[in-house]
């Protein structure tokens, strides 16, 4: 069978190495992938761009893909799953219109409270209909959105109202281009985030594994948000109590929420939650597709086949399926070129990745491209080392040896990853 992956990151980088080890796998094609998937055995980069969806359903079709799993969010939104389906391909993603869960957040939180699924208290502006008194109304800090899709950089929390107001206003004006024309203002939550990504084929539900990731850029989760900075799995706050009330309260009214308003909900869903200090969980936001860096350490322990589940998923039989995962835990540290996430710098060439590749544990590639048969950093994240290990502080110690054998001029991680699930002894 012939599989193919869309996307660039550290997360295809280790769905194309995932699916590559099915012994049923005879190829894995990545596009546009990066040097990292490049040197992946049974696996080959193809120069089509992830938003390309015309170029991305020939190539399916030229190449005879089986299975085509979407990566990014980009595509997805944009309507990728459709233009598979209407040439009878299958692509493992949701189809245009529930990929408005991630897509447009002022959508989302119509949906969560039309569904009763808990999140924070908010409206949702444009700027025809902006009520800056309502805003100076509420208790600071305030959370401000743009509702539209901004690789990540699109929510402000506001430590006043007046900077709410400003922030907003800013968002109007253009700063997220088209995606600020809506604005969502919320209220703050307190506590600790947590990454719940389950798969579904409409009706059925399969949860992975769990895992958490750290947003901020420096090491006690200070610093600016970030894509991610690393991330682990399992994760010690989603108890098995927490689990099944996530399950109850969110993922469950989500996928018989979105089957109800006629937009069955097939692929990787991932609810962004808020577990505040009395473990009441509140849903952030929904993405349509699986978490980069939390893929990376959650594959290392799937021990099934994914692209059996995948076709199960697509085949509506997930009710029946079931994914093992290794007992282990797995730990991902990103390491990041210099100047992220304002500017990174590109083009410096990565020193050790060939010792690296005789440890234990796997370096996925993001940011890296292959120039001259040298491998170089070519964006923001740029590695994700990633160790496994009886518990967490193990899975840490692998991942860092890992890690600290490669360098490149300005790299920077931190040195903590994982720390809040070592401090609840995990
Ligand atoms: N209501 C909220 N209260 C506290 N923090 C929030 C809230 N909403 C978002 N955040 C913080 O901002 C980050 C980004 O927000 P999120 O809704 O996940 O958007 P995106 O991932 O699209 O940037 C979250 O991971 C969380 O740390
Ligand atoms: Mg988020």
């Amino acid at each position: 069978m012939k599989v193919l992956i869309v996307g660039a990151g550290g997360r295809e980088h280790a769905l194309a190495w995932k699916c590559a080890s099915a012994a049923r796998v005879s190829e894995v094609l990545v596009a546009p992938g990066n040097a990292g998937t490049a040197r992946e055995p049974r696996v080959r980069n193809v120069p089509v761009a992830a938003e390309d969806i015309a170029a991305l359903t020939q190539l399916a079709i030229a190449e005879r893909v089986d299975l085509t799993i979407i990566g990014p969010e980009a595509p997805l939104v944009a309507g990728v799953v459709d233009a598979f389906a209407a040439r009878g391909l299958r692509c493992f993603g949701p189809r245009q219109a529930p990929a408005q869960l991630e897509g447009s957040k002022a959508y989302s939180k119509e949906f969560l409270r039309r569904h009763g699924i808990p999140t924070a208290r908010s409206r949702t502006f444009t700027r025809a209909s902006f009520d800056a008194a309502w805003v100076r109304a509420q208790r600071a800090p305030l959370v401000v959105k743009a509702s539209g899709l901004a690789a990540g950089k699109g929510v402000v929390i506001a430590d006043s109202t007046a900077v709410a107001v400003t922030t907003a206003q800013a968002m109007f004006a253009g700063q997220f281009g088209t995606a600020g024309h809506e604005v969502v203002v919320e209220e703050f939550l307190a506590g600790e985030e947590a990454s719940f990504i389950v798969m579904a084929d409409g009706v059925h539900i399969l949860p992975l594994a769990t895992s958490q990731d750290h947003k901020r850029l420096r090491d006690a989760d200070q610093g600016p948000n970030t894509g991610g900075m690393g991330a682990y799995s399992p994760a010690p706050l989603v108890t098995p109590t927490l689990h099944a009330r996530i399950m109850r309260e969110v993922i469950e009214p989500a996928i018989r929420g979105l089957a109800a308003d006629g937009m069955p909900y097939t692929g990787f869903l991932y609810a962004g939650i808020m577990i505040a200090p009395d473990g009441t969980p509140n849903v952030l936001e929904f993405n349509c597709r699986l978490g980069d860096p939390e893929t990376q350490p959650v594959l290392m322990r799937l021990m099934s086949d994914l692209t059996a589940l995948c076709e199960a998923a697509l085949a509506g039989t997930l009710g029946a399926a079931s994914a093992q995962w290794d007992a282990r835990a797995a730990l991902g540290v990103v390491m990041a070129a210099q100047g992220y996430p304002e500017e990174p710098r590109k083009g410096d060439t990565i020193e050790g990745l060939e010792r690296a590749a005789s440890l234990p544990g796997k370096i996925f590639h993001a940011g890296t491209a292959l120039a001259a048969d040298k491998v170089v950093t070519s964006g923001g994240r740029v590695l994700c080392a990633t160790g496994l290990g009886v518990d967490v502080r193990a899975a840490q110690r692998e991942a860092y040896a890992l890690a600290d054998t490669v360098r490149w001029r300005g790299a920077q991680y931190r040195r903590d990853i994982g720390y809040r699930a070592i401090r609840r002894g995990a």
